[in-house]
């Protein structure tokens, strides 16, 4: 089983003031705490500011599909089962796995990204559109 990691963290002023090489090497990191995720975390804006094309954040995008690809498929990683440990309400970092992995399991903490995805696998209206960037990773594919 292979697991992948994302979220947010933020680098924090180094541990120390007399700049040692450890407090160097290895700055203050503090994870977004769970709680801002529930009462902050808007998985629309989410998706609307960094899983839209023209949001003026395609070369991001665009990177990150790249290396995704690059990642997951031919001759990159592949396994049985792929963990997604804060999947959020996007999908757009598991499309190229779904060729090197049968089963994908999905987990967020927060709850409105969970119910946002679950809407969208019900194909509830106003859930968001993934078409345009499928479309992209096929077009990486070359169609496979
Ligand atoms: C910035 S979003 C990234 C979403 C998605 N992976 C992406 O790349 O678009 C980070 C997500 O991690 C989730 N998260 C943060 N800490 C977590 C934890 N300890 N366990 C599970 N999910 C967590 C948050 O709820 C949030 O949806």
């Amino acid at each position: 089983m292979f697991c992948l990691r994302s979220g947010l963290f933020q680098l924090q002023p180094l541990y120390t003031t007399t700049y040692s090489t450890r407090s160097f090497l290895f700055p203050k990191m503090d994870f977004t705490g769970g709680e801002i995720y529930q009462s902050s975390f808007d998985p629309k804006a989410y998706l609307a500011s960094f899983c839209s094309l023209g949001s003026g954040r395609d070369d991001i995008l665009a990177f990150r599909l790249k290396k995704l690809f690059e990642t997951f498929g031919p001759g990159g990683l592949g396994g049985d089962m792929l963990l997604d440990i804060g999947t959020g309400p996007s999908i757009y970092h598991l499309l190229s796995a779904c060729e090197s992995f049968p089963h994908i399991i999905t987990t967020d903490f927060t709850d409105s990204n969970r119910q946002e995805l679950e809407r969208w696998l019900r194909r509830e209206p106003g859930t968001f559109d993934w078409s345009e960037i499928v479309k992209t990773v096929c077009d990486l594919e070359g169609h496979r």
